[in-house]
């Protein structure tokens, strides 16, 4: 049941708001969304929000993440975020299968002054990632590609994370189709299951946000 005063249901006006207050504009991501817009139109509608790029930026580095990883790139925006918290010597291991697309994250990672410290793996990321060593290399870990995956995409970057290393899963939410028990498409079906699943799950501490499309964020248990 819904609890009175713990929660506030945002309109646009009330979200323009967050964004205008909720987070730090930075000139080269707002070029990368603009550039996304414009090139690819609806498929733009992919990329994170900006308030939930400056919250994983600060996240990885309040915990001072040196090797990171990213299950779907698109056009990079979110890959910025995350490699800025990155020290120098730091990596982000991007996987995608999109040259077309990523080829505009490669630019906007130059301008960010980001490309040295990012390496892009173009091929299923199921196939990259069972083939990483199964040591606990990752201090963070962001999921945003085929929903139908989520799970496996969890489970082998579990296995790689060292303990009291972040996992974000994102669109959680799905538009709020979670709810709809009309709505039995596979997406759908891997991120509800995968949310109850995460719920449950001993091995993690969790909590879900409603930021932008929902945002789980997962620490792995000492
Ligand atoms: C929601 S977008 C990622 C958005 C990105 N995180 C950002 O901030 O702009 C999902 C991406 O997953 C990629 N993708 C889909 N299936 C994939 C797979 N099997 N392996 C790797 N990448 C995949 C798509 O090419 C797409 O670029």
């Amino acid at each position: 049941m819904a609890i009175e005063g713990k929660f506030v249901t945002l309109d646009a006006r009330l979200y323009d708001y967050v964004v205008a207050h909720g987070h730090n504009a930075d000139p080269v991501l707002a070029a990368l969304a603009d550039e996304t817009a414009a090139k690819l139109g609806r498929v733009a509608g992919m990329q994170i929000a900006p308030e939930q790029g400056t919250l994983m930026t600060m996240l990885a580095r309040a915990i001072g993440a040196r090797h990171a990883i990213e299950v779907g790139t698109f056009t990079g925006y979110s890959a910025i975020c995350v490699a800025r918290a990155l020290p120098a010597d730091g990596n982000l291991l991007c996987c995608d299968v999109s040259e077309e697309w990523t080829a505009i994250a490669r630019r906007y990672w130059r301008t960010a002054g980001v490309d040295d410290r990012i390496t892009l793996k173009i091929a299923p990321a199921l196939a990259t990632l069972r083939a990483l060593p199964l040591e606990p290399c990752f201090d963070f870990a962001f999921i945003d590609a085929d929903k139908s995956n989520y799970r496996n995409y969890f489970e082998e970057i579990f296995s790689r994370t060292r303990p009291g290393g972040l996992i974000l899963i994102d669109n959680v939410l799905w538009s709020g189709e979670v709810l709809n028990p009309a709505n039995q498409t596979g997406d759908t079906r891997a991120i509800r299951d995968l949310n109850d699943f995460l719920a449950h799950d001993d091995r993690v501490e969790v909590v879900m946000i409603a930021v932008s499309d929902g945002l789980t964020i997962c620490r792995k248990k000492p």
